[in-house]
């Protein structure tokens, strides 16, 4: 996620704001950019690349200043793009971390001003010149802005005439610090924490001033009181905001990270789903087929995808691990979709596997996290998924959002072709909707996956077993479990235990099963039967009535049709996590991994 960090008080702001950058370095970025305020007018240094690299003057006498690691997500990582954004004047600047969802009316309106990025951010800096030019100061200039933004943020302006900061948040952390000689605003306490551990979180709709005197929060135009807090954690733990490790802050991160991805995507009034793709509506109904190419997690989300294309768009579907993906072309290769996903935008594997499709003639659409990144560069189209940097190696919430991210896509392929009535595609996007929410109470009901973690982490191997839209999410557990707890797991197509699994199965082998909507619970319930007969535990993550009492653990999953199965994942995400803990694994950056894979 983008950092933000920001100082008005009687020190000099530069040093503070450069090691603020540097402490909020761990969130991952692209860009970096720094404004100070003062008597002389904004001073402005923005580049994208390393903080390290970026040019800032030895001394500044700056008092007031604002800082930020972007990571991009409207806008590849360019110079231009990186913030702070100022307005036509270039007296006012802008740090934003979220999605101005309304940017593309905005900047409509906004025609006479001149824009210099691609970026959401660069209305906000504009708008707040309009509302300066008629007569409001900075603090109700932006409040005035923010009743104009849709979308989610955490926003920090500095202006020229003006000495301090003014700050806002919507859906996105923002922290405010109380120092002895300032205040400082960040996205989180790491950036200041070796200047203050006072802080005062800043809550939805806040608009808070700093000054060199002091802090005043206003919401909804009154003055609001709220708390200051001492900061005990450090600089480590604050960094994973209080989570042990990154991983479970980014298991516990999925809600927010589906909103980013759903954000202004979904038109539910109408069922359609608006992703920023230009594939033609005469191109998709000519499709033969859509492939997925991917590796590992990604590889998961390709085979839930494929399922959901089939069934909803009519169209032959299937996922292909890219390092054994090889393309002939057929009769008419541009017929053939290759998508390529890929969460970082760089697996060799993946990227191979596109070049070789490409070669054979066929049109991509890449899927991925990363702007920039080389598999944008090299597939026709990409779609991103806004799920912020991950920096756990077992990737967890970009699974949930390249899933969410597919299924929109799926919508909008589904609803080209005809294939899927205004009601259905109502009906599937208010459960799309409903992800963020649904994902929250599995991650609410975490007590009881870690107590079972605890009761059956010493199971000398574990299986994991779903049918149909369960099955990528049966694969999809036992990695997790393999690649941080390092024990045996395997997914299984539930019909197929008895094909040959079933002879490994004993009581020292827990199954996990899925037995939610979406993936034939009542089909699946028989090969529970079967398991528990031969003395195996049995843990379920379920949607349907009744199914608990075939279970040794339960875990509830909402009912969301076609996309339980991607929430009753969490629970697995959950235990995997719990027995790694257990075990006592380098659960962040498990043995013999990598987060991405650059050689074949
Ligand atoms: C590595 C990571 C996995 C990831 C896979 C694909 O193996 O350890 O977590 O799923 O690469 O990565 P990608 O960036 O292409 O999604």
């Amino acid at each position: 996620m983008c950092g933000i960090i920001g100082y008005a008080g009687e020190q000099r702001a530069l040093p503070i704001l450069r090691t603020g950058l540097e402490n909020l370095e761990y969130r991952g970025y692209d860009s970096v950019g720094v404004a100070l305020g003062g008597d002389d007018g904004l001073r402005l240094f923005k580049q994208a690349g390393r903080i390290a690299d970026l040019a800032l003057p030895a001394d500044d006498d700056a008092t007031v200043g604002v800082g930020h690691t972007r990571w991009s997500t409207h806008g590849k990582p360019t110079d231009a793009n990186a913030h702070p954004h100022t307005d036509c004047t270039g007296d006012v600047a802008v740090v934003h971390n979220g999605i101005i969802e309304n940017y593309d009316s905005l900047r409509e309106e906004l025609g006479d001003h001149a824009f210099t990025s691609e970026t959401d951010t660069e209305v906000v800096p504009h708008l707040v010149e309009t509302f300066r030019d008629a007569g409001h100061d900075l603090p109700e200039a932006v409040a005035r802005t923010l009743d104009r933004l849709e979308g989610t943020f955490a926003l920090g302006v500095v202006a020229a005439d003006f000495d301090g900061i003014v700050a806002a948040r919507r859906d996105n952390p923002l922290v405010v610090g109380h120092g002895e000689t300032g205040n400082f605003i960040a996205s989180d306490v790491t950036a200041f924490l070796e200047h203050t551990r006072e802080v005062t979180y800043v809550e939805d709709g806040d608009v808070a001033v700093l000054s060199e005197g002091g802090v005043e929060i206003t919401n909804d135009g009154r003055a609001v009181d709220r708390p200051r807090e001492r900061v005990e954690w450090e600089a480590e733990a604050a960094e994973k905001s209080g989570y042990d490790h990154y991983m479970l802050k980014e298991i516990h991160e999925q809600p927010t990270a589906l909103r980013q991805t759903l954000s202004g995507r979904i038109d539910e009034l109408n069922g359609e789903a608006e992703i920023e793709i230009d594939l033609p509506k005469e191109y998709l109904n000519s499709l033969d087929e859509v492939t997925f190419i991917a590796c590992g997690t990604s590889y998961h989300a390709g085979l839930y995808a494929a399922q959901l294309v089939e069934s909803l768009a009519d169209v032959r579907a299937s996922a292909e691990v890219a390092s054994e993906y090889e393309f002939d072309g057929g009769r008419d290769p541009w017929r053939t979709l290759v998508v390529p996903v890929t969460q970082s935008g760089e697996t060799a594997d993946t990227l191979s596997a596109l070049r070789r499709a490409k070669r054979a003639g066929a049109r991509s659409l890449a899927v991925t996290n990363t702007l920039g990144s080389t598999v944008t560069r090299e597939a026709d189209d990409t779609v991103f998924i806004r799920a912020g940097p991950e920096i756990g190696v077992a990737a967890t919430k970009t699974f949930v959002s390249q899933v969410a991210t597919l299924a929109l896509l799926t919508v909008s392929v589904a609803r080209a072709r005809g294939t899927m009535s205004t009601t259905e595609a109502i009906e599937f996007l208010s459960n799309v909707r409903q992800l963020p929410g649904a994902v929250q109470r599995v991650l609410d009901a975490e007590a009881a996956v870690r107590d079972a973690a605890e009761t059956y982490a010493d199971g000398g191997a574990f299986f994991f077993i779903g049918r149909k839209l369960g099955y990528p999410v049966a694969l999809e557990g036992a990695l997790k479990l393999k690649e941080i707890a390092y024990v045996h797991a395997e997914g299984f197509a539930a019909g197929e235990l008895k094909h040959g699994p079933l002879a490994l199965v004993t009581s020292d082998s827990p199954v996990l099963a899925v037995l939610s909507q979406g993936a034939n619970a009542h089909a699946t319930l028989n090969n529970v039967k079967e398991v528990e007969s031969r003395g195996a535990p049995v843990l379920g993550c379920t949607s349907v009535a009744d199914a608990e009492k075939f279970l040794d653990r339960s875990f509830e999953v909402p009912e969301l049709g076609a996309l339980s199965p991607l929430v009753a994942n969490v629970c697995f995400q959950l235990f995997a996590y719990h027995v790694a803990k257990l075990k006592g694994r380098s659960i962040d950056k498990p043995r013999n991994l990598a987060k991405s894979v650059t050689v074949e």
